[in-house]
């Protein structure tokens, strides 16, 4: 299927690996050009050097900045040959907060966490939005967690973070940018095979004395497709959504989890 986003131009925040750079691999596939961003610049222009190859004939950028600040977020919005703010797609991602007992973290904790969950893409959005209605065509992904719609206890500050984030999206995608050509929706990851995945079993096992093999062999139990995602997987759905096909899918929660989430809705 061609999804018709050829020549648009993406930001994907949080992209040298894992699932930003799933995203930015399955855009670049289609041909649209990017930005990415990560704060490594080693690991980044390693990135942005595998996407141009998929890509020879897109523009690939990387901006090394964290995106959590404001200075990194103006240096990815203005970086030389990018589009400036007439981006066409918005993918925001970042590091998730560290995991813990909610008795232990104070004030400026959580104010971390809402920076980078919360504020971060909305700052980002808010930057590019009225741009993209104005053109009659844009496409956001923030993602987030299936601990949105699962809560996961030692996840507090990302449960409550992102869904801040969760709310503030449910409102801005009906809002009278949906009939501009602008949607927005949220893509929660359940168990993905990343770095952030492997270092979560290395704490459980390093925590509990099972093995990092036992770790990973409970953990996949867990999930009824009976394995971990794959960052492609994920960056096909994200490509989708980008997509000109999926210009009336506003205002959702995509859980891809390989079945986790036990509800029915
Ligand atoms: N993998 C899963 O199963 C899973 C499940 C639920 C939720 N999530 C969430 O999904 C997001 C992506 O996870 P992942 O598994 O892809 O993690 P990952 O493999 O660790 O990759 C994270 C990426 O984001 C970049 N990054 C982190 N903090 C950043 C910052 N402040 N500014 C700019 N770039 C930053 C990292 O590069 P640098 O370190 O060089 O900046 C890296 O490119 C996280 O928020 C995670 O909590 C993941």
């Amino acid at each position: 299927m061609d999804l018709g986003i050829a020549g648009k131009w993406a930001l994907v925040c949080g992209a040298s690996k894992g699932l930003g750079f799933g995203c930015a691999k399955a855009l670049a596939q289609e041909g649209v050009n990017l930005i990415i961003n990560a704060r490594n610049p080693e690991a980044l222009e390693a990135a942005r050097a595998e996407l141009q190859v998929l890509a020879p004939t897109a523009q690939v950028l990387a901006v090394a900045a964290d995106i959590t600040t404001e200075a990194g977020r103006k240096s990815v919005l203005t970086v030389e040959g990018g589009p400036g703010l007439d981006l066409d797609i918005l993918v925001t991602n970042a590091g998730g907060p560290p995991p813990g007992d909610f008795r232990d973290w104070d004030r400026e904790a959580w104010i971390k966490a809402v920076d980078a969950n919360m504020l971060t893409p909305i700052e980002l959005i808010r930057a590019v939005v009225d741009g993209m209605a104005e053109r009659g065509f844009g496409r956001i992904v923030n993602i987030t967690s299936s601990a949105v719609k699962a809560p996961i206890d030692i996840l507090g500050l990302s449960n409550g973070a992102r869904s801040g984030l969760t709310g503030f999206v449910a409102g801005l995608a009906r809002s009278s940018i949906a009939a501009r050509g602008v949607t927005v929706n949220n893509l929660l990851p359940g168990k993905f095979d990343t770095d952030r995945l492997r270092t979560t079993f290395q704490a459980a096992s390093n925590k509990s004395g099972k093995s990092l093999e036992q770790v990973r062999e409970l953990q996949q139990a867990l999930v009824p497709a009976g394995r971990f995602g794959t960052p492609d997987e994920f960056g096909a759905i994200c490509a989708f959504l980008c997509s000109r096909h999926a210009g009336y899918l506003t205002g959702q929660n995509i859980l891809p989890d390989g079945g986790m989430y036990p509800g029915a809705y």
